[in-house]
């Protein structure tokens, strides 16, 4: 299937947000139509070339997990079908091709100021602070643990969303002091259960979701917290693959490899120093890495992401 890749989108509605990776519109009736666009950013910068399969990878892998996590947390979606959101939006009929197949309708919240981080394994920037303090978000950890080990239990590391730059991790006490204790406690135990179920579903197809990031929001009337945003994506989780895995080290992440290997390959002879602008990405980087994100799908989903979006046998999440 040929396919268009998509770095912006443009269409006839306000656009309330735009992401890394999203272009978020408001429709009206207080809902958003969320389109993944086909930006990657490595490093935190965002790169010129779009990925194709990208932004239908993310959103069709969300789509994809919401039902299988809808008993733990309630979420966001409303609709993922084209007809469905032009039926509920005719005003998108017209720009149908741009944003189809990468987007979704969902019930618009109040987004709480916080990532919900969890970690079932020592990496990134919690293995730093483990290494230089024996702790995780504050809380102290065994000692001994090495890179990438196992946690058991999972453990929940809030962060805040920083509007430039990078999120900063807090301690449970500070987000109970922003968000208030009960609160605070009720989206510590539904991240938890939430990456329970897909820490136990994603191993079975030989993934390990090494750790991810939920953001939960309020509706209007403040009673209820859905699920919203991506939900265990490659972009907003690390996934390893289960049979090269080995403590005591850093892991080979499934999607952006390539372009990581590309770039540090470049910062190691001088030649870009990982802030803006990003340097131009060779083609074959470009097609390496939407392979990767394809496959991720696949080995996820045991289907093609082209086939389930024409709606292969078995594929409907
Ligand atoms: N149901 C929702 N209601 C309100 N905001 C949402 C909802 N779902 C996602 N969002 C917001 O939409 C944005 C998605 O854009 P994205 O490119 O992922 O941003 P970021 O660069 O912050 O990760 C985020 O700011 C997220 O908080
Ligand atoms: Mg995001």
């Amino acid at each position: 299937m040929a396919q268009t890749a998509i770095s912006t989108t443009s269409l006839p509605f306000p656009l309330v947000a735009r992401g890394k990776v999203r272009d978020v519109y408001d429709v009206g009736d207080g809902r958003l139509l969320i389109v993944a666009t086909d930006r990657l950013s490595a490093f935190d910068v965002v790169m010129a070339e779009p990925i194709p399969w990208k932004g239908e990878v993310l959103t069709q892998a969300t789509a994809w997990w919401l039902p299988r996590l809808a008993d733990v947390s309630a979420n966001h979606m409303l609709s993922l079908d084209p007809d469905a959101i032009i039926a509920a939006v005719p005003g998108l009929a017209a720009t149908r091709a741009i944003w189809a197949r990468r987007s979704m309708l969902v019930r618009r919240t109040t987004p709480f100021p916080v990532e919900c981080v969890v970690r079932g394994y020592l990496s990134g920037s919690a293995w730093k602070e483990y290494r230089a303090s024996g702790t995780l978000a504050g809380e102290p950890l065994p000692a001994g643990l090495v890179e990438s080990a196992r946690l058991e239990p999972p453990i929940f590391s809030p962060a805040t969303k920083a509007e430039a730059g990078h999120d900063e991790n807090i301690t449970f006490d500070d987000m109970a002091g922003r968000l208030g204790r009960a609160t605070a406690e009720e989206l510590r135990r539904r991240s938890l259960a939430v990456y329970a179920r897909g820490r136990e579903i994603a191993e079975t197809a030989g993934i390990i979701i090494a750790d991810t990031k939920f953001e939960f929001g309020t509706l209007p009337d403040g009673s209820s917290i859905l699920l919203i945003d991506e939900v265990l994506t490659p972009d907003s989780s690390r996934f390893w693959p289960r049979e090269s895995y080995r403590a005591g080290g850093p892991q080979p992440s499934l999607d952006k490899q390539p372009v990581r290997d590309y770039l540090d390959s470049l910062s190691a002879r001088g030649a870009w120093d990982k802030s803006p602008p990003p340097p131009p990405l060779p083609p074959e980087v470009v097609e390496a890495t939407s392979l990767r994100y394809r496959d991720l799908f696949r080995r996820l989903t045991g289907v093609d992401v082209d086939r389930f979006l024409a709606g292969a046998p078995g594929a409907a999440p």
